[in-house]
């Protein structure tokens, strides 16, 4: 039978009817009803209750194979028993000191033996901070005011990055030899949005004009190599050489946001790519669960922090238990856990988009590590390369329709199109993905 948007929404509804009186309830006590708005999964959010490796329980009584993972941190699924032995021991210890522990100079080890690019790091408690602090680096080692950065690449909530993340045609955001800075939130000054420059993704040419032209004003240029919040588009390799080199050309620093695509392998994704960063955002995953961002490079660059020529310091930085569960994590993830987890991606991704093609389905999977992403596309065989892609090729009903009638079948996407996986999912659940899905693309097409 075919599958509409209101049946899908009474789906969901009914799975999830105790959560939607919770979100009710939060509406009195914290605007929207909660603090996160990514929350949102359609008409509201799904409130969890506990839990379980690769699983959640919601409040519904529901068990949903957990394709979230807390947008990505959670790469060894939920509670796992090294991470919970690690703060266990902190539980007893104390976990709040106005000392340093040992705790974040034995992350910051295993970071910098494993990241080439990262000889030195400085923790934070959150990745936007981590990002905001990254640029005040870069501006205060080059001197420099404007920022750079790609239209859908999200790095944080702050002021001075919040802007074009989904900027929309609605935003006349101009071509892309010109783009159009548009703020993501009302309050963000003006001259903050005169600081950045907006790149379109993997068009070299364009961005090529556009740094020429601003050159002696460009601090950095900060990207993710696969952006995610603000859809997913991986950058290709030849360009982001050509983007390095120019960089190295105009003096302007480059910082690779890899707050998600740490995932992707055992040195991060910058390690599949020729181009090196001159600094690195953390954050997320090296954390094991609990609020983390860290800035990564090298000796010289942080040279102006040991000196105190830029200050950046806070309470909770470098927190000992957010450190002590991210090391325990970082250690579970050994080179055939990043393999495993790149062999399921492959998996979802190759069974997925041959048999949408097989049948002439609008649909397609792409990425190539633990963080895929998904699209119902207006016609078949449509691809996403930049984020200029989603506002002219996806189809937003289908996409609806997918994540909330997935959420009720008991699988639990990113419902804006992305799916983590992580290191406890089986071949059973990853076999259950890939059918449920294709029942449900089935569905969708369905003539009646
Ligand atoms: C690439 C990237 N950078 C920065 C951030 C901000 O991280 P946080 O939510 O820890 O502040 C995010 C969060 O999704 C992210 O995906």
């Amino acid at each position: 039978m075919k599958l509409d948007y209101e049946t899908s929404l009474k789906n969901f509804s009914e799975a999830f009817h105790l959560s939607k009186i919770e979100t009710r309830r939060g509406r009195d006590l914290v605007p929207g009803g909660f603090s996160r708005r990514t929350f949102n999964y359609g008409p509201h959010a799904v409130f969890a209750k506990s839990g379980e490796a690769q699983y959640i329980n919601t409040i519904d009584g529901k068990r949903l194979l957990d394709l979230n993972n807390n947008f990505s941190t959670n790469v060894l699924g939920h509670n796992h028993p090294a991470v919970v032995r690690a703060i266990e021991e902190l539980l007893a210890s104390g976990f709040s000191f106005g000392n340093p522990t040992g705790h974040e100079l034995e992350l910051a080890q295993l970071l910098c033996e494993r990241i080439e690019s990262v000889e030195q790091i400085k923790f934070f408690c959150s990745a936007s901070e981590a990002c905001l602090g990254a640029v005040r680096i870069a501006r205060g080692y080059t001197g420099r005011k404007k920022i750079a950065k790609f239209e859908g690449g999200y790095h944080g909530f702050a002021d001075d990055l919040a802007i074009s993340t989904h900027p929309s045609p609605a935003n006349f955001p101009g071509p892309n030899f010109s783009p159009r800075s548009v703020p993501d939130s009302d309050g963000i000054p003006a001259y903050k949005v005169d600081n950045v420059i907006t790149l379109v993704q993997n068009d070299y040419k364009a961005c090529e004009s556009i740094l020429r032209r601003h050159a002696g004003d460009v601090a950095c240029i900060i990207m993710e190599l696969q952006s995610c919040a603000g859809g997913i588009v991986a950058l290709d390799e030849g360009f982001v050489r050509k983007l390095g080199d120019l960089a190295k050309e105009l003096g302007i620093l480059l910082i690779f946001d890899e707050t998600i695509t740490l995932r992707a392998a055992f040195g991060g994704l910058q390690s599949l790519y020729e181009t090196k960063p001159d600094l690195t955002v953390m954050g997320k995953m090296i954390g094991g669960g609990l609020p983390i961002g860290a800035v990564g490079g090298s000796r010289q660059i942080f040279r102006i922090i040991e000196e105190n020529q830029v200050m950046m310091s806070g309470t909770h930085h470098g927190h000992p238990m957010a450190c002590a569960a991210g090391l325990a994590t970082m250690r579970v993830m050994d080179r055939d856990a990043y393999q495993k987890l790149n062999r399921m991606a492959k998996t979802v991704r190759d069974q997925l988009n041959s048999w949408a093609e097989e049948k002439n389905y609008p649909f397609v999977v792409f990425g190539d590590f633990s963080i895929l992403g998904y699209a119902f596309t207006k016609e078949p065989g449509q691809t996403i390369t930049t984020h200029r892609d989603y506002w002219n090729k996806i189809d937003d009903e289908k996409m609806t329709i997918y994540a909330l009638e997935m959420a009720t079948r008991g699988y639990f996407p990113v419902h804006r199109g992305q799916l983590g996986l992580t290191l406890p999912m089986t071949e059973e659940d990853i076999a259950g993905y890939i059918e449920t899905t294709k029942n449900i693309i089935t569905e969708i097409y369905a003539q009646y």
